[in-house]
């Protein structure tokens, strides 16, 4: 088997001037292989909205590391401080109005916003401070994978049949992902799992991603089309079930990519462990209940077409929800870079993230 660690995408780097990101184009995978540079705040924006970046954690990455960047092109534009945070406001309105659900977007949006307000000193000191918060979150978010793997890879004995929606995978943040990291942490010990990938229409980041990912690291992976899931849980069902997630609200509701609800309530029908793996920037104690997170809707022609051909009628009207929300009763634990978090929800999220929040300020970091 390759090494899980070994075949890991690299998801987005600096270009070697700092002033730019180079991302790895997630729409044209798995056919192919191939890097972009982003450099205005119209790529950024552009890359994020239409999922050539997506996941999570990764666009909150990114939208950090282009903040910084446009700070620093601003910066050798020899712009005074005053100009440069003007500038700011309006790149992190559009970053963080990029894309609805996912909180990490703007949780790092805020977190360099803060780093922004609590400094002094010349345009290009304050560009070179945006861009340790956003290393620094790239830095976090790769720690933070590998712990949730490590807590999580304790619900795995070896030879689990473990099934995910969408791509909570390496290619869903800086790191080896959340859904998937117990599934590479494990292998890292020789407790193989075999994995069962919701295909995840209308996208298919399950078949096109997940898929993908874990074929590189040599891990046995079944796809089958979202239709196909009671089938499975009805004949052979798998032993557990992994998934990502966008947001959690304090009570923990959890907004994943649409189709993830069924899957809970499938699993629940079968007796199977509904668990949720995410960082706690993934937490939104601000958000009550599932109800108040606010879910995007997109192009219609994402399911009219996805990525090809014509499947309906140009004039068909189409409901075209990215996420649904999973209410806390079907999920049996969330996983987060803390430890393995049990209902009630309310009291346990609270402490996960109050024990980040402690952590990070104890480090300095925002
Ligand atoms: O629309 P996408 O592809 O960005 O949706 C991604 C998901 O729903 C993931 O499950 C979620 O962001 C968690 S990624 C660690």
């Amino acid at each position: 088997m390759t090494d899980p660690a070994l075949s890991i995408p690299e998801t987005i780097r600096w270009a070697p001037r700092g002033t730019s990101a180079i991302i790895l184009d997630q729409t044209l995978l798995p056919g192919v292989f191939e890097e972009k540079e982003l450099s205005t705040l119209d790529d950024f924006v552009e890359a994020i909205y239409s999922l050539r970046v997506r996941g999570a954690p990764l666009i909150g990455i990114t939208a950090a590391i282009g903040l910084a960047a446009l700070a620093r092109q601003s910066a050798a534009e020899g712009v005074s401080p005053d100009e440069l945070r003007a500038r700011f406001a309006g790149w992190a309105d559009r970053l963080a109005d990029a894309r609805p659900t996912a909180v990490n977007l703007v949780w790092a949006v805020r977190r360099l916003r803060a780093r922004l307000e609590a400094a002094t000193g010349a345009a290009g000191e304050l560009a070179t401070l945006l861009a340790a918060e956003a290393d620094a979150i790239h830095a976090e978010d790769r720690r933070m994978c590998r712990a949730i793997g490590e807590h999580a890879a304790r619900l795995l004995r070896g030879g689990e049949a473990v099934i995910t929606h969408c791509n909570a995978g390496a290619l869903a943040t800086g790191g080896i992902g959340t859904a998937l990291a117990p599934v590479y942490v494990a292998a890292e010990s020789g407790r193989r799992v075999r994995v069962f990938a919701d295909e995840t229409r209308p996208l298919l980041q399950g078949s096109r991603l997940t898929a993908w990912e874990l074929s590189r690291a040599g891990i046995e992976v079944t796809i089958l089309a979202d239709n196909m899931a009671g089938s499975l849980f009805a004949s052979t069902p798998p032993d557990i079930a992994f998934v990502g997630s966008d947001r959690i609200a304090a009570n923990g509701d959890v907004a994943n990519k649409i189709g993830t609800y069924p899957l809970a309530v499938l699993a629940h029908r079968h007796g199977v462990p509904f668990y949720v793996l995410a960082p706690t920037s993934t937490v939104d104690l601000g958000t009550p209940t599932g109800a108040d997170i606010p879910i995007e809707h997109r192009d219609p022609d994402e399911v009219r077409r996805g990525f090809g051909p014509l499947l309906a009628p140009e004039e068909a009207r189409v409901y075209s929800p990215a996420f649904d929300v999973t209410p806390h009763d079907l999920v049996a634990g969330i996983v987060t870079e803390r430890g393995i978090h049990r209902p009630p929800y309310i009291d346990s999220l609270a402490a996960a993230v109050a024990e980040a929040e402690a952590d990070r300020h104890s480090r300095g970091v925002q």
